[in-house]
């Protein structure tokens, strides 16, 4: 991916996020949404994964056709908001290995203290798409893919629902070498790190815990 930020302006992703910034939106329809984005976000994330061809019969002849080349893929969820993104894109690439990130603020330094992380052997060999639909500050995320860095992986992408100019300059900064996939680039951080517009907190909205 040539781009550092991608933003996905397809009419249908835009008219579903609108539908989920909406405060009335119940959490039901909030996480199908969000389910169903996730895989318009995932084409776009996966645009460039490389192809090769095998020979297929037809019920009329038979043909060269194009097939994944046996990139190895794995998808890293950062959790607990990941998990909302997760399920749709593993339905979209269902051998894709799976991987879990958890971490927590300490509200003393404000800094991301983990505390779980599991992911697939060979990460040095796959692509790695982490998702998180919000990047706000960018703490978490950065500290995710210096993770994902340490365990090996060296061809990481972001996939997130929303993003704050904030967290995409932390990102860029810190790990120029991951494109970032979103459907918004949204205006600013308030000052307790909500992004504005936004749509409050994904993890509360989609669990509909609060
Ligand atoms: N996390 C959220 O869930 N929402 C925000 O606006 C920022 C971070």
């Amino acid at each position: 991916m040539a781009e550092h930020l991608t933003i996905v302006d397809h009419p249908l992703v835009q008219h579903k996020l609108t539908l989920m910034r909406d405060r009335r939106t119940p959490t039901a329809v909030f996480r199908q949404l969000l389910r169903e984005i996730s895989q318009l976000l995932a084409y776009e994330t996966t645009r460039e994964l490389p192809l090769t061809t095998k020979s297929v019969e037809t019920p009329l002849e038979e043909m060269e056709s194009p097939t994944l080349a046996g990139k190895k893929l794995a998808l890293v969820s950062i959790l607990r908001a990941g998990n909302g993104l997760l399920d749709g894109v593993l339905e979209l690439i269902p051998s894709a290995r799976v991987g879990f990130v958890g971490l927590y603020r300490d509200e003393e330094t404000l800094q991301p203290v983990q505390y779980y992380f599991k992911v697939p052997h060979g990460l040095d060999d796959r692509l790695v798409i982490a998702v998180d639909p919000m990047l706000a500050t960018g703490n978490s995320s950065v500290a995710a893919i210096d993770l994902l860095k340490g365990a090996g992986a060296t061809n990481i992408r972001f996939m997130c629902l929303l993003a704050a100019p904030e967290g995409v300059a932390r990102m860029k900064e810190a790990h120029p070498d991951v494109p970032i996939v979103t459907a918004s680039l949204d205006r600013e951080l308030n000052d307790v790190g909500y992004i504005m517009p936004g749509l409050g907190d994904a993890g509360d909205r989609m669990f509909g815990t609060k």
